[in-house]
């Protein structure tokens, strides 16, 4: 699957821009602010619907304009498929595929896989626990609708008995009452852990093989499924162990919402030991398993968005990353960088075709 073209018209600082894409590397070079990583999340709002960056969508409108405008021209298994996302402020997103509304955003969401790796992506390994929970279930969900649904019924469930555990203000709760609630989170919880730690399972041999093909095999890295429930304790029994502290803390202490996916370098957690650039190899290499992990299942390319990936790398890493996106496996590429030379000499040493765009600092492109 690969994008041909790409129209942009107020979106963030692009007043309007035009590009034809290659079909293997789309490389973007420009100074700070020149808006190379804003052309990457408008091609993420033509697959996934919304912002990367978790933005309100008017914050998208250039300022002091009253819309945006983004078509796309795909090709995808031989069909050509035009996406067309607009925006007027006050209004509701239209979403069109070959000229036809919507009607729910997520009809689209998947039939244009993209992976993008962006530098706040740190946060996944930096940050808290509900990061790394969204990167699993974001991956098994495109997958499994059932696992889906359970998450959805799940997180319901938990709000409620949270809204009913607050209510209560440290009052005794009718035990019926939070019985309704517990035989969702049991019945949910079980498939969604179940889910969860299967796919880690298989999922690790992905990341460790790219860590290895980036790293050259320097660093031994895993990676683990970390419940909240103590070993062979059951949902049922730790929500009913939990009880009374959470009456007297409001809010649900226990179950698969509280889980978490462990990293680590050798026997130490890659938050606590790791160096930016081994973070950042853990970052892409995780990133680049998802990739690997969404092609094998769906059988079609994603798009991939590597957006100032090479900061904090050295050439070395750098140089096998640019191999490997090399390969069949690969399809589409986009890449921006700061620096032009950098990205010129990799570039050249490779066999697949690519495209340089030179951001201009005003929100404009030449190739
Ligand atoms: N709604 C908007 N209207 C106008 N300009 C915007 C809007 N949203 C963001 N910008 C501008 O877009 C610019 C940022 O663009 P972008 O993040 O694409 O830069 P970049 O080329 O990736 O820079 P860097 O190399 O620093 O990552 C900033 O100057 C910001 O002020
Ligand atoms: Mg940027």
């Amino acid at each position: 699957m690969f994008v041909k073209e790409l129209h942009i018209v107020n979106f963030k600082n692009i007043a309007e821009a035009t590009f034809a894409f290659s079909r293997r590397f789309n490389c973007f070079v420009g100074n700070n602010g020149a808006g190379k990583t804003n052309v990457l999340d408008a091609l993420h709002q033509l697959s996934m619907c919304k912002s990367y960056f978790n933005l309100s969508d008017t914050q998208n409108i250039r300022h002091e304009e009253a819309f945006f405008v983004l078509q796309g021209k795909y090709e995808r298994e031989g069909n050509e498929i035009e996406v067309y996302c607009g925006l007027k402020r006050g209004q509701k997103k239209v979403f069109k595929k070959n000229h036809k509304a919507y009607e729910r955003l997520s009809e689209h969401i998947g039939l244009l896989p993209l992976v993008m790796i962006a530098p706040e992506d740190v946060s996944l390994i930096d940050g808290g626990s509900e990061e790394r929970r969204r990167l699993v279930d974001g991956i098994i969900s495109q997958s499994d609708r059932d696992y889906l649904h359970a998450l959805i019924r799940y997180n319901k469930a938990l709000q409620q008995r949270n809204a009913l555990l607050r209510a209560s203000d440290g009052r005794v709760i009718d035990p019926m009452m939070l019985e309704v609630w517990d035989e969702q989170l049991v019945s949910c919880g079980e498939k969604i852990l179940k889910g969860r730690m299967e796919f880690v399972g298989a999922f690790e041999a992905f990341f460790q093989r790219y860590y290895e093909l980036i790293s050259s095999g320097k660093e031994a890295v895993s990676l683990a499924y970390k419940s909240s429930l103590q070993e062979g304790q059951g949902m049922q029994e730790a929500l009913k162990a939990a009880a009374e502290k959470d009456r007297i803390l409001g809010y649900t202490s226990v179950g698969i919402h509280r889980d978490d996916l462990s990293l680590a370098i050798g026997d130490y957690p890659v938050k606590k030991i790791g160096s930016q650039g081994q973070k950042k190899t853990f970052l892409i290499a995780l990133k680049l398993a998802q990739y690997a992990w969404l092609y094998q299942l769906n059988k079609v390319k994603p798009l991939l968005l590597l957006d100032d990936i090479f900061d904090k790398l050295d050439a070395e890493r750098v140089q096998r990353i640019i191999e490997l996106l090399g390969q069949d496996m690969f399809g589409q590429v986009f890449i921006t960088d700061t620096n032009r030379q950098h990205l010129d000499d990799i570039l050249k040493s490779q066999e697949v075709g690519y495209k340089l765009f030179f951001a201009q600092g005003n929100g404009s492109f030449v190739e």
